[in-house]
């Protein structure tokens, strides 16, 4: 066995499947931290979409830096800070909570780790891709555009074969390679084709429905600047409201109940009218300016969204050049999206493990020891929010009473 820290890659052939956040920053980590004076690495990416295409266009992301468990280290890390803050909003990184009629129940102030700049930061995807991108180009990696993997398995032989299909030309083609780095999403086919038990997703227990809404006059207060939850008095109605800019606002209505079905977008004229009409009846009972963001609701944005998730299991002894980062190996609910973070985090770790272990034993245990643990806390911490911005009767009460403790202590130390 080669005792040189990462010597046990040279002469794998390394296949990601998937060029999103994840896939994109392990390409950039890894050609980052390989020994230069190491042989070249030989990577290929099978990515589904064009370089340029991003389905995912009005999407706006929230990377946060409040510990070194989160995004903007990695984004820190891969050096590209000042890029990304060129196309970002800073922000504070603050999670309100608020009453029915807008009094401000209780606040979280992360402070920024280390030396960044802020403790969160929104971008739009798009954005975000892009300035990866540009950074995997440096790399000496192959790319295989417009190129969907239908499966995956294992030749007698040891080495894996991925199966791909060409979109523009709907041929079939393989690729065999020795390290398969599953970064396709939380559809993954390389899931399904090594863990065919394991592509469920868990039902958390409550469903949103919401938008984005465009406010060119400006965003009412007090939701102008940071993300926050409305709560109602004991009723079960929760409200997360996320500023984009300063004329963009997303928000998401939920309540408990049994699991909907998802419908994202594609919303006809009488459906969105009946959606919106469910978002004023269900929150009727929160102020202005509720009513208003619900009001300006772009059409083209509107959805019902159950909270799914799927923790993360350690990777296989068995399966071991098979590793799975990003939404291909877990996924948050939409009570806690980190999931950009945990794709940014586990990329550079993962990377950051291969090219510091001996084996890849070594570095697959290492990675899971970093990566499992944050995103069972992020569902741990969603599942709390899931409790608490729906809560009823006592236990609205006792959370009511806790926040007006943690006012007066607050306004103690003032
Ligand atoms: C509305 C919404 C808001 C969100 N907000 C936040 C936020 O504020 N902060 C945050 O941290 N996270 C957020 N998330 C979560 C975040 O977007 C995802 O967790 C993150 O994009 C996961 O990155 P990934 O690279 O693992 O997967 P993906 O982004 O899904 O990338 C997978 C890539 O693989 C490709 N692909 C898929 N299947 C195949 C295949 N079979 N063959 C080849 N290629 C394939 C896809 O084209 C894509 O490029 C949000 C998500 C949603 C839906
Ligand atoms: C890039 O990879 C090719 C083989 O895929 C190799 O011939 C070439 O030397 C590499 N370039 C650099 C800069 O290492
Ligand atoms: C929002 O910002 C944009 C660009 O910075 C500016 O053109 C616009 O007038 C602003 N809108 C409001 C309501 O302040
Ligand atoms: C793998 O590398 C990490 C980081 O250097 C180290 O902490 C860990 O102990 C290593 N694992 C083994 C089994 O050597």
């Amino acid at each position: 066995m080669a005792t040189k820290p990462g010597q046990f890659l040279v002469a794998k052939r390394i296949v990601v499947v998937g060029g999103g956040l994840a896939g994109l920053a392990f390409v950039a980590a890894l050609h980052q931290l390989w020994t230069p004076s190491s042989p070249q690495l030989e990577i290929t990416i099978v990515e589904r979409d064009y370089p340029e295409s991003d389905t995912q266009e009005d999407l706006h992301l929230s990377l946060h830096g409040g510990s070194q468990d989160e995004g903007l280290l990695a984004i820190q890390k891969l050096g590209l800070l000042d890029k990304i803050r060129e196309h970002s909003a800073l922000n504070s990184g603050a999670i309100r909570v608020w009453s029915d009629n807008w009094k401000q129940l209780a606040s979280i102030d992360p402070k920024p780790y280390g030396t960044l700049p802020a403790a969160a930061m929104r971008i739009k995807h798009h954005d975000l891709k892009r300035i990866l991108l540009g950074r995997v180009k440096d790399s000496n990696a192959t790319w295989r555009w417009a190129s969907t993997c239908t499966a995956a398995e294992r030749l007698s032989s040891g080495a894996i074969r991925v199966t791909i299909s060409d979109t523009t030309t709907q041929t079939t083609s393989t690729q065999d390679c020795d390290l398969l780095i599953a970064a396709d999403g939380a559809n993954s086919k390389i899931r399904a084709s090594f863990i065919p038990h394991g592509t469920e997703l868990e039902y958390a227990g409550a469903n949103q429905i919401g938008g984005i809404s465009r406010l060119p006059g400006g965003l009412p207060h007090p939701v102008h600047e940071d993300y926050g939850l409305q709560m109602s008095s004991g009723e079960g109605v929760c409200c997360i409201y996320t500023p984009f800019d300063n004329e963009t606002i997303g928000w998401a209505l939920s309540v408990k109940g049994p699991e909907r079905g998802t419908k994202l977008k594609k919303f006809t004229p009488a459906e969105f009218a009946d959606l919106k009409s469910e978002a004023l009846r269900t929150g009727s009972m929160f102020g202005e300016p509720f009513k208003t963001i619900v009001e300006a609701t772009d059409p083209t944005t509107a959805f019902i969204r159950p909270a799914k998730e799927r923790r993360p299991s350690p990777h296989d002894p068995k399966l071991l050049d098979v590793v799975f980062i990003g939404d291909a190996g877990h996924v948050t609910n939409c009570f806690e999206y980190v999931g950009a973070d945990c794709a940014l985090k586990d990329a550079w770790d993962l990377a950051e493990q291969l090219c510091r272990n001996i084996s890849m034993e070594a570095a697959i245990a290492a990675y899971d020891k970093v990566s499992i643990p944050r995103v069972n806390h992020a569902i741990d911490w969603s599942h709390e929010r899931i409790r608490f911005g729906h809560s009823t009767g006592l236990m609205w009460k006792v959370y009511k009473h806790g926040m007006a403790v943690q006012r007066a202590m607050a306004r103690k130390k003032e």
